[in-house]
């Protein structure tokens, strides 16, 4: 599907790799809507690009039905969905001391990184089979993020590898049921990109994560992860698939 014209949706879109998605889409000409829990870097992005905002959180139902509405109200139903809404928590399981990890930090995880990727899923694909088919009946395009934790994850992260493997895994169950409505589903299962998730761990293991990465030695930039989601939207026989986009990149334990 040509992006031009098109109504597009991206959560996670105040900074990162879905700031840089919005700004391509935009670019491409097409009509983007942008969601994150950060209301004024979202407000600013969306008068320097000419989307639309709807702040809110990615993991409440009820929240985000609103945020879709008034999406569709100022731009019509998306034909393009991008989730990149996501959080990173390290903990361990047990501590030093032996005591159990609090339950909260892996729920909150499991509900915002999975739960929140579902939400946009769910509510998107309902919009977009009410749509009018194009070229080869596609009527929608949906892009997930999970990451390269999904397949590698390193020791005091379960949290963020489990969330982000449940959205590796929900890519083939939703292109295969999607399909019947000419709705394609992929994922970015990207490496290491530099924005605020990444900035935000210590320069020791920043350092160590850049040390494990092959070629070319260095973080990906988001412009290059929107490359990617701009592509995913173009070629419409790539379906169901997760693709890593990671300098070939393999995490070790730590
Ligand atoms: N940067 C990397 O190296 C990297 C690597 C692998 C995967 N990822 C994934 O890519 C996605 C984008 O990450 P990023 O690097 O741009 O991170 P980021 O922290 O720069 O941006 C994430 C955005 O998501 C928003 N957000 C968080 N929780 C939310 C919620 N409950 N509701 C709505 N918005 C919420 C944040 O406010 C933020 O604007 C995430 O899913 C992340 O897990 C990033």
């Amino acid at each position: 599907m040509d992006a031009k014209g098109q109504t597009a949706i991206v959560t996670g879109a105040a900074q990162g790799l879905g700031a840089a998605t919005a700004r391509a889409l935009a670019e491409a000409g097409a009509k983007v809507g942008i969601i994150d829990l950060k209301a004024e870097p979202l407000e600013v992005l969306a008068v320097e690009i000419g989307a639309s905002a709807a702040p809110c959180d990615v993991s409440e139902a009820g929240a985000m039905e609103a945020a879709i509405a008034k999406l569709r109200e100022a731009n019509g139903p998306a034909r393009i969905a991008v989730a990149c809404a996501g959080i990173a928590v390290g903990e361990l399981i047990v501590n030093r001391e032996g005591e159990p990890s609090p339950l909260e930090g892996f729920s909150r995880t499991l509900a915002v990184n999975l739960g929140g990727t579902y939400n946009l899923i769910r509510l998107a694909a309902s919009d977009m089979v009410g749509l009018s088919p194009l070229a080869d009946g596609e009527r929608g395009v949906i892009v997930t993020t999970t990451s390269i934790a999904a397949f590698e994850g390193q020791m005091g992260q379960s949290a963020y590898p489990a969330s982000k493997g449940g959205v590796a895994a929900l890519t083939l169950p939703a292109a295969r049921e999607l399909a019947r409505h000419g709705i394609r589903v992929n994922c970015i299962a990207p490496g290491l990109f530099e924005t605020g998730m990444l900035r935000g761990l210590p320069d020791k293991v920043q350092d160590s994560l850049l040390d494990m990465t092959v070629f070319p030695k260095r973080v990906g930039q988001p412009e290059e992860y929107a490359a990617l989601v701009r592509h995913l939207i173009g070629n419409a026989i790539i379906n169901g698939e997760t693709i890593r986009l990671d300098g070939a990149i393999r995490l070790g334990m730590k």
